[in-house]
């Protein structure tokens, strides 16, 4: 089944590879960009692949759920992110909710003070995966 999702993603351009880091996201039609998995095996690759979704032409905010219990909350929250709210899943799993204005929905003097690398300034390779081929890219 992760296969399917995973693939489905793909053929959509949500799946963002690079070295060191993978990124499965979702941009929802109301211009909400979902993190569904985030990993980081280099340092600086989520920052790297953060700079990328700002980016994504037609996402407004980022939104990801992250369990309470897990490291990278503080994570979130060095890169800008705010607790939107806490929810408990079925299971019984606290998730906190954060969410991060896109820089085109930032007041110009917000940008200047928010401390996450600028998009642009990112040289690291992208690869984009879609259902037949694989392209690769530099950030533009
Ligand atoms: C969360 C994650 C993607 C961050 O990627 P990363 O490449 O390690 O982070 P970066 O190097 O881009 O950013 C590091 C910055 O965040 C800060 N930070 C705070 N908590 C951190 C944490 N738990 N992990 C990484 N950085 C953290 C660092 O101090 C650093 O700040 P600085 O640049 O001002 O010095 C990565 O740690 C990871 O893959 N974690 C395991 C998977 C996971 O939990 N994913 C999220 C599930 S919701």
């Amino acid at each position: 089944m992760i296969f399917d999702a995973l693939h489905d993603s793909a053929k959509r351009g949500e799946l963002l590879l690079i070295d060191g880091g993978f990124c499965h996201w979702h941009l929802r039609r109301d211009g909400q960009l979902t993190i569904r998995e985030i990993i980081a095996t280099r340092k600086g690759a989520g920052s790297a692949m953060l700079a990328r979704l700002l980016c994504v032409p037609g996402a407004e905010s980022i939104l990801a759920k992250c369990p309470c219990d897990l490291d990278a909350n503080a994570w979130y929250a060095r890169r800008g992110f705010e607790l939107e709210r806490v929810e408990v899943t079925p299971s019984g799993r606290t998730l906190n909710v954060w969410r991060r204005r896109c820089l085109s929905t930032v007041p110009v003097e917000e940008v200047d003070s928010q401390k996450s690398p600028s998009p642009r300034a990112s040289s690291t390779a992208v690869v984009a995966i879609t259902s037949h081929h694989i392209l690769w890219g530099l950030p533009t």
